[in-house]
């Protein structure tokens, strides 16, 4: 048998790309390839790509002309980029890194084994298609292996929100969301091998509207309480929510379903009205805050996650000091902040621009503030029990590391468990960015 060909990817960006990474590996894997760690030991290097901020693109290119003394020594070394760059800059990139053999778009990967022989010919490939076909029906059926006990899976996909400062809508085009059936089959195959807690995923996962079993509209609400009769699974999340999109039966969900975990990633961006306006966010502050109510009434304990953006153009101090109030109203016990940058084709790139060093300090003082109540929130957790399920084994003889209900990383002795165990932990103690607990 011929030794299989080696594949190397890196990922760049959100959880949706890493769930893409995982899917392309296993297409890639039909055609002969294993995954290896270092670009090295490769056949073949894909970068999986994001366009969201400039920072982010700009990454890419440094990255690609690293690879250049690599491929001067094995010529037939093949390069790739995938993602949200790929999609926004398309053949553009080959120009100007002529390195690259492939370029293929989020919605077209299950394209890339017919990409790859091209490639591999000595041509060079190029996909950037919205196609009609959905690449989930297209891709081979997920392999057994066993994995780790939490996993991501894909509901949604795409944007029709436009807020003028995102290239979502332009990289992963419309909202489209998959039927029902393949999602809780996947599900099932996720469980079989080992998985225990399943992350939802979309670009607006709430928007999510599938065709059931009947052929009926299923919201996300529904889809969750279908997942939780799946025997073996233990623990159901989604992200990235919007909120416009948090439907009732969702809101009653965090409080009836079981295994839907107390934690929400609900961004809102801005506290001032007048910035939300020109994000194109269609809703306000107030707007917000009333709903947040309304879902802790369901849920109480419910920890709230968010991210912000500062510096946004014409933002002024006024709008600045909105958002910090709307950050104390709320509390949040885990958030991304983020200076505003500009993406070109988008409609606020047109815009008079925050000088530079004002939006700077901005987001110093948004995330002290972020910071500040994250401390308070993990503090408020010293002396309460949770429930941890173990993902890894941590430094320390014995020990064992795990995410709480409430998503913080908790750490505990647990010599005689095993990773994949759900335990009941009291916490006793805050670090930065974890909690330490005992057994119960
Ligand atoms: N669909 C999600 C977010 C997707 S992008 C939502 O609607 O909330 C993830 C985050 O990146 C956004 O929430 C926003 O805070 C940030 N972001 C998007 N475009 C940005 C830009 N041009 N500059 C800075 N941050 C940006
Ligand atoms: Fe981007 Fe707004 Fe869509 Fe989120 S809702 S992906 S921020 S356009
Ligand atoms: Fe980035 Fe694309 Fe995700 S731009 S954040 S990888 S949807």
């Amino acid at each position: 048998m011929a030794e299989p060909k080696k594949l190397y990817i890196k990922t760049y960006g959100c959880q949706m790309n890493v769930y893409d990474s995982e899917r392309m590996a296993e297409a890639m894997g039909g055609a002969g390839y294993t995954e290896v760690t270092r670009p090295e030991d490769a056949d073949m290097i894909l970068l999986n790509t994001c366009h969201i901020r400039e920072k982010a693109a700009e990454k890419v290119y440094s990255e690609l002309g690293r690879f250049r003394d690599l491929k001067e020594a094995r010529p037939d070394l093949k390069i790739g980029v995938a993602g949200c760059v790929a999609q926004a800059e398309g053949a553009e990139i080959m120009r100007r890194q002529p390195l690259v053999d492939l370029v293929v778009g989020p919605q077209s990967y299950h394209r890339l084994p017919e990409m790859e022989a091209k490639v591999r010919a000595g041509g060079t490939a190029l996909d950037t298609d919205f196609p009609e076909e959905d690449k989930f029906e297209k891709l081979a059926r997920r392999p057994k292996a066993k994995r780790g006990p939490t996993a991501f899976l894909t509901v949604q996909e795409g944007c029709d929100k436009f807020c003028a400062f995102c290239v979502v809508p332009y990289t992963r085009g419309a909202e489209v969301s998959r039927p029902a059936a393949r999602i809780i089959d996947e599900a099932k195959d996720l469980v079989e091998r080992g998985v225990r807690e399943i992350t939802l995923l979309g670009q607006n996962v709430n928007a999510y509207h599938g065709t059931g079993p009947k052929g009926e509209d299923w919201t996300l609400a529904r889809l969750i309480w279908a997942l939780n009769e799946v025997d073996g699974l233990e623990r159901i999340r989604f992200t990235t929510s919007h909120p416009n999109d948090m439907g009732e039966d969702l809101i009653e969900a965090h409080g009836a379903c079981a295994k839907l975990m107390p934690y929400l990633h609900l961004p809102v961006q801005s506290g001032s009205d007048r910035i939300l306006k020109r994000m194109n966010r269609s809703h306000t502050a107030e707007a917000y805050i009333r709903l947040i109510e309304r879902i802790r009434a369901a849920r109480p304990d419910l920890l709230l996650s968010g991210d912000f953006i500062v510096g946004f153009p014409e933002e002024t101090e006024e709008d600045f000091q909105a958002t910090l109030d709307l950050i104390e109203a709320v509390r949040y016990g885990q958030a991304y902040s983020f200076k505003y940058s500009t993406r070109p084709g988008t409609p606020a790139a047109e815009r008079a621009q925050v000088d530079a060093k004002a939006a700077s300090e901005r987001l110093q003082r948004l995330q002290a503030l972020l910071a500040r109540q994250q401390r308070e929130i993990q503090a408020e957790m010293v002396g309460r029990d949770v429930e941890v399920l173990f993902e890894r084994a941590g430094r320390q003889p014995g020990q064992m590391v795990g995410k709480s209900q409430y998503l913080h990383a908790v750490h505990c002795l647990a010599p005689d468990a095993e990773i994949g165990d759900i335990a009941r932990v009291r916490i006793t103690g805050t670090a930065p960015n974890s909690l330490a607990g005992t057994l119960l």
